[in-house]
């Protein structure tokens, strides 16, 4: 029995030291010590020895599994660390070879413009407010006091949708969709997406605007003029020069354009600014009692201003872009600039 023993365990060790690779060696561990495997055979098998020799033979056939096992597990380690050792020369991998980047997006400049000026009018205590692009005419035109086939629509036309639905044309309609919902007093800014019927170099017929508002009890065109500079000199910097100059808008009277000294030139004159010196950036002016009336609010106790900017006209001064199509061409060229 004993030569049997260690003729088996023999066998045993040669298979676990021949074995090639991982699977070869789980194959002969389970061949030899394994539940069904040739040790565990015998030591069932261990009835039938004569009792005297019993303790003897269970005693080696203990030591010959435990020899075999901790056999097992060197050898484990070994082809594992073998394999390791043949993949990583077969392999060959270039540790020196750079990386390919990737390419990470950023915000588009509208975007951050848009950004900026809402920041600076909610430190000055402004909210933010939107409304919908396709829009009702009532909201666009006839609250804000443009009459049907009144002459002023013309500078607005814009696409419709149906005789009383269009594609807003200015960020306005969202004074008068404000103050329907809310009493005095109120101070929101309003920026989004408007349309015109317009294209060239420094029109596109979809553009941006960031619409402005306050109303309450005693606001004055003083309280206009300190807003709208305070905004200038923060967004510009400070020493600016800055331009009130009387306008026309249906829905504000009285009203101002505003322009600021050319940032390019700085005010001697240039192709940008035609050789004025100035650049109008926004509309403004106080809010037309019609107005109020036609959002219910009584002209007799309140009073307030609106402005409205196009957010590409600023962009364009900021970055010192030359081409406002530069804008919606989605180059990436351009747009991974900011
Ligand atoms: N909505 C006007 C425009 O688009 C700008 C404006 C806004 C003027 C608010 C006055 C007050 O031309």
């Amino acid at each position: 029995m004993k030569d049997r023993l260690e003729a088996i365990a023999a066998e045993g060790r040669q298979a676990l030291l021949a074995a090639a690779g991982e699977s070869d060696l789980q194959q002969a561990r389970v061949r030899y010590l394994g539940k069904k495997g040739e040790l565990t055979a015998l030591m069932k098998g261990l009835g039938s020895v004569p009792p005297e020799e019993r303790p003897g033979v269970g005693a080696l056939l203990n030591q010959l599994k435990d020899e075999l096992e901790v056999l097992f597990q060197s050898r484990l380690v070994k082809v594992r660390e073998d394999d390791i050792r043949m993949r990583l020369e077969r392999e060959k991998i270039d540790v020196t070879l750079p990386g390919r980047a990737r390419f990470t997006g950023s915000k588009h400049p509208i975007t951050l413009v848009t950004e900026e000026i809402c920041a600076i009018f909610s430190a000055l205590g402004f909210g933010v407010a939107e409304g919908p692009e396709v829009e009702k005419d009532f909201f666009n035109f006839e609250a804000l006091n443009f009459p049907k086939d009144h002459p002023a629509r013309d500078m607005q036309d814009t696409f419709f949708v149906s005789e009383d639905v269009l594609l807003r044309t200015h960020t306005s309609p969202v004074q008068v969709r404000t103050m329907l919902q809310h009493a005095p007093p109120v101070r929101v800014v309003a920026p989004g997406t408007v349309y015109r019927r317009d294209s060239d170099i420094t029109h596109s017929p979809m553009f941006h605007q960031i619409e402005g508002f306050l109303v309450d009890r005693h606001v004055t065109f003083g309280d206009l003029k300190g807003i709208l500079t305070a905004f200038i000199s923060q967004y510009f910097g400070r020493g600016v020069g800055v331009r009130f100059r009387p306008s026309f808008f249906p829905f504000t009277e009285p009203s101002a354009e505003v322009d600021i000294q050319c940032v390019i030139c700085k005010g001697s004159g240039c192709r940008v600014c035609k050789g004025s010196g100035w650049l109008e950036i926004l509309g403004s002016g106080m809010i037309d009692p019609e107005v109020f009336k036609s959002v219910n609010y009584d002209p007799a106790v309140y009073s307030g201003f609106a402005f409205g900017m196009g957010i590409e006209r600023i962009a364009m001064l900021r970055y010192g872009v030359n081409d406002l199509r530069l804008f919606f061409e989605n180059d990436v060229r351009f747009l991974r600039q900011f």
